[in-house]
């Protein structure tokens, strides 16, 4: 298990205690509370969307900080308040130790926002007066930010009513820098010119932990914030942690609360537990509030350590919503280390509109390699050349379709990155080979931390070119990971970027070759002898930031580094990354994939893989997965078998497991759970159209690609909190796998009042909206429905793996609503390259009105008006070869059906089943282009 006790409890983080007591003595103190912040009105102007005061804040009788205040209001109908200390603007402070760390405030824009930031020119000051001003805003100038001056307070309103309050209880908190005093023996720490407030200063000026100290050039500068959201009662995001996807209490010590805030210090959390608010590997400080047909959200932008408390109270009715009964509210309280305080407020309504302003801003989902959509096969380790083409040929063997394998760490000579172990790799590049004869590929690892020793050539470089992260004293930082003593390279400087992508070229990277790709791991960073195995806080990095400030941020730029260094391998090469990476921040969806880090060969852990990557999808980062089967341990045949099923319906589908755990390639689990394990995999590559589709609407829009009812159905308050089943993309496929031992059904809950089909009998399901249906699912079924109304896309000939698929026909899978209708998309394009962005693509929608299903173009481009390229020009060959009516009504039972395309019209046959509980047809032989218009006509 987590040794707990080596990562910090709140209490243990200075921090983190100082504002969670500073909470507790203002909600003691009540109405009487005086909260020292307010705004100066003297200050204030607004111009061209955005608003600048000062905010003072007062220390004692006499004395005040100035706090510099920008409220900006954005186009796409956000708003930003960002608050910075004007001392620390104009570097007018001293850092002791004779540290030359930067004296400002980090602001973690220039990493992680990409767009969404233009001023909204139309908005205006609504009124003004000596206690307040309100500015109104947003889509149709129906949202408003009611901004109170003393005590500095902010209410975000959409119709009048407010969605999300800013320091409503008071506990807003920036602490200023401040010279320290030295003491004279015996007395208590205090900064010079203050009295002392009472407070706990114990940890203001250097803090130990777990025998490492951290020396705090700066004292203390945490900032805080409580938000509240009135009438909200669920709280989600803020991934990664376990746990239900709507968040739970933190205070209070009732039944079900944690006692700890949600942490966000990325980390190398060994052999996590579960139902836990600790910090995991990853962060992205994005939380949504839902209730019925409502969706708001906060985006945290700060890279330091973060925790956030959650409380919910039963407040009297809100005055000025509708309805009678008492609200929900939920309390949320921020508290980073260091940094500005910097957040946006999102007036939703729908979590569309959320997922959709958040993707604008931190940028989306790359468009994948479509190879990255088929299953991977990993372990730590396939020992040597001959073990990979070993298991390849053993996955051919047993008709297993899988897409890559993964060298884990033991390929390289001594964990020297970029190098491979001579005896047992000898000839990486024919293996390489051996796979591309079936379109598959490899993944290698490397990872952050570069081996300190003699005879090698990328330590000799880093070292010399100084791109290594620095200790405090300015010098490179040594630590320990996997190779021993180690550095880290300083992924922050564009320098070093520049020098990681040259390590990259083919003729660099011996072996590697078009088909290789990357794992980056342990950049939280991992550093085993470090405070709570990660770098020291007063570590240095490019600009002379401390780690303190940018932690949050070390996985996505190291992420980012190889995503560069991929796209760069060889010149006119440009083909799309990937590159998959454990550590994360808002931000990195742009680079890859993530993966759950090392769970565990449990029921549990199974169970809980599934909140965990629906978190990621609701909150930017949906390419997500969890290791397959477990990583610690070794799974019996059911959970094995049950895993694959769940996998076969993740984002991000690997097989993985730690060295000390048996072999378990599926080939391994002997009948039937090969057999079983298989016909998962062939589901999953069968459905790959489908998924391609959704990772597309993900890069467009920021959707999530495996959704939650939260997203789905915000209307359906019920479902609002479940979070063991979801549908994939738009296709109204929903899916629950069994993560219980022995369990032969599955009960899934029911939204809406349209018509369910089961995927595999096709029967119309006895559904009522608001109910749980009990389905059959014994070891060899998965619980998976389809809802009425929509197109779903497939390729149903087996193949070895999707490159072998990439010219198959397509088979249409219509399930008729409740109204006769049906509607779909499909996307693809060449999977590899960048060409899509020059319109080298197929996009198409399938409808059923009327008892015709027709494809058109669907962004309405007309025919011939992109000159097709080399895959276009292949794909003129590829049809839809079937299309199966699920539900379809007697006027499908007759012999032939008429197929209009390109001016010709043909007839081709018809097979309609009537079943007991509902009925189908198989249109057959259409033959018609995947990328041309056509009709099909009952
Ligand atoms: C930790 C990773 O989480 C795990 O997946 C990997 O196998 C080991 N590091 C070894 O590289």
């Amino acid at each position: 298990m987590v040794k707990e006790k080596d990562f910090k409890k709140c209490d243990q983080a200075g921090f983190c205690r100082r504002n969670r007591a500073y909470a507790d003595k203002a909600a003691a103190a009540g109405s009487t509370w005086a909260a020292p912040y307010s705004l100066h009105p003297d200050t204030i102007s607004f111009k061209d969307g955005q608003l600048q005061a000062v905010i003072l804040k007062s220390i004692n009788d006499a004395d005040t900080v100035r706090l510099p205040l920008t409220v900006s209001f954005l186009e796409s109908g956000l708003a930003r308040v960002t608050v910075d200390e004007e001392k620390r603007q104009n570097k007018d402070i001293v850092l002791r130790h004779d540290s030359i760390a930067r004296k400002e405030r980090y602001n973690a824009e220039e990493l992680v926002i990409v767009g969404g930031t233009t001023l909204d020119k139309e908005a205006k000051v609504a009124s003004q007066d000596t206690s307040s001003i309100t500015v109104q805003y947003g889509p149709s100038s129906n949202f408003q930010a009611l901004i109170k001056f003393s005590p500095f307070s902010v209410d975000f309103q959409r119709d009048g009513v407010t969605q999300v309050r800013f320091n409503e209880q008071g506990w807003m908190n920036m602490e200023h820098w401040r010279p320290k005093v030295e003491k004279k023996d015996g007395e208590a720490d205090a900064a010079d010119g203050e009295v002392s407030t009472g407070e706990d200063e114990s940890t203001w000026w250097d803090e130990s932990f777990g025998g490492n100290t951290d020396t705090k050039p700066k004292g203390p500068e945490s900032v805080a914030l409580d938000i509240t959201f009135p009438g909200y009662d669920h709280v989600f995001g803020i991934p990664s942690h376990t746990g239900p996807l709507s968040l739970k209490e933190t205070r209070g010590n009732a039944d079900g609360h944690f006692s700890e805030p949600y942490r966000m210090y990325n980390a190398d959390v060994f052999e996590y537990i579960l139902d836990s608010p600790m910090t995991l590997y990853g962060s992205i400080p994005l939380m949504q509030a839902h209730k019925k047909d409502s969706a708001v959200a906060v985006f945290w932008l700060n890279a330091a350590e973060t925790w956030v408390d959650i409380t919910k109270s039963k407040a009297g009715k809100n005055p000025n919503s509708l309805g009678s009964e008492a609200e929900t509210n939920t309390h949320t309280h921020w508290i980073s280390e260091s940094g500005l305080l910097d957040i946006f407020v999102f007036l939703g309504p729908t979590p569309k509109d959320i997922t959709k302003a958040y993707g604008e801003l931190t940028g989306t989902t790359a468009m994948p390699q479509e190879f990255s959509l088929g299953y991977h096969q990993c372990r730590w380790n396939y020992v040597s050349d001959d073990d990979v083409r070993d298991v390849s040929r053993k996955m051919d063997k047993h008709k297993i379709p899988y897409d890559v394998i993964w060298l884990d760490i033991e390929y390289t000579d001594e964990k020297k990155y970029f190098t491979t172990d001579k005896d047992m790799f000898g000839d990486l590049k024919g293996t390489g080979e051996v796979l591309d004869q079936t379109g598959r590929k490899l993944v290698v690892i490397i990872d952050p931390h570069i081996k300190n020793a003699g005879n090698y050539e990328v330590v000799d470089q880093l070292k010399e070119k100084n791109l290594a992260v620095r200790n405090k004293e300015n010098s490179i930082f040594d630590g320990w990971c996997w190779p021993g003593s180690s550095h880290w390279i300083d992924s922050f400087n564009p320098k070093a970027i520049e020098w990681w992508k040259g390590l990259f070229k083919y003729a660099n990277f011996k072996g590697t070759m078009e088909n290789t790709f990357v794992w980056n791991d342990m950049n939280e960073p991992s550093v085993f002898n470090g405070p709570e195995t990660t770098m020291p806080k007063d570590n240095l990095h490019h600009g002379d930031w401390e780690h303190r400030d940018v932690h949050n941020l070390m996985g996505i730029t190291f992420h980012n580094a190889t995503y560069q260094a991929l796209l760069s391998r060889k010149p006119g090469e440009l083909r799309r990354p990937f590159v998959l990476t454990r550590s994360f921040f808002a931000g990195s969806q742009r680079y890859g994939a993530m993966w759950t880090g090392d769970n565990q060969a449990s029921w549990d852990h199974l169970g809980a893989s599934v909140p965990m990557i629906l978190s990621q999808g609701i909150s930017g980062f949906p390419f997500a997965g969890a290791d397959v089967g477990g990583f610690f341990g070794n799974p019996d045949k059911e959970l094995q078998t049950r895993w694959y099923q769940a996998g076969a319906f993740y984002p991000f589908f690997r097989g993985h497991a730690h060295i000390d755990a048996r072999r378990r390639e599926p080939y391994l689990a002997g009948e039937p759970y090969t057999t079983i394990i298989t016909a998962a995999l062939r589901l999953r590559y069968s459905l790959l159209p489908a998924w391609y589709t959704a990772f597309f609407q993900a890069h467009r829009d920021g959707s999530p690609i495996v959704r939650p009812l939260l997203w789905t159905h915000p209307g359906d308050e019920a479902g609002l909190a479940i979070d063991d089943q979801f549908f994939l993309g738009e296709t109204g496929l929903l899916v629950k796998p069994v993560v219980e031992e022995g369990k032969e059904s599955a009960d899934i809950y029911i939204p809406d009042d349209e018509v369910y089909y089961d995927y595999f009998t096709y029967d119309v399901l006895p559904t009522k909206k608001g109910k749980s249906l009990s389905v059959s699912a014994p070891l060899e079924k998965i619980p998976l429905l389809m809802r009425g109304g929509h197109v779903v896309p497939r390729r149903d000939r087996p193949r070895r793996s999707s490159g072998l698929m990439k010219y198959d026909d397509y088979t249409l899978v219509v399930t008729i609503a409740k109204d006769g209708t049906a509607e779909g998309e499909l996307y693809v394009d060449d999977g590899d390259s960048f060409d899509y962005e020059k319109g080298q693509y197929i996009h198409r929608k399938f409808t059923l009105r009327d008892g015709v299903i027709s494809s058109v173009d669907a962004e309405g481009r007309a025919a011939g008006s992109v000159k097709p390229g080399a895959w276009m020009k292949q794909m003129k060959d590829v049809s839809v070869d079937k299309i199966i009516i699920v539900g379809a009504p007697a006027a499908w039972d007759k012999e032939e059906v008429e197929v209009e395309t390109e001016g010709k019209k043909k007839t081709v046959p018809v097979q309609y089943v009537k079943g007991k509980s509902g009925s189908y047809a198989i249109v057959g032989g259409l033959g018609v282009p995947i990328g041309a218009d056509w009709a099909v006509r009952v």
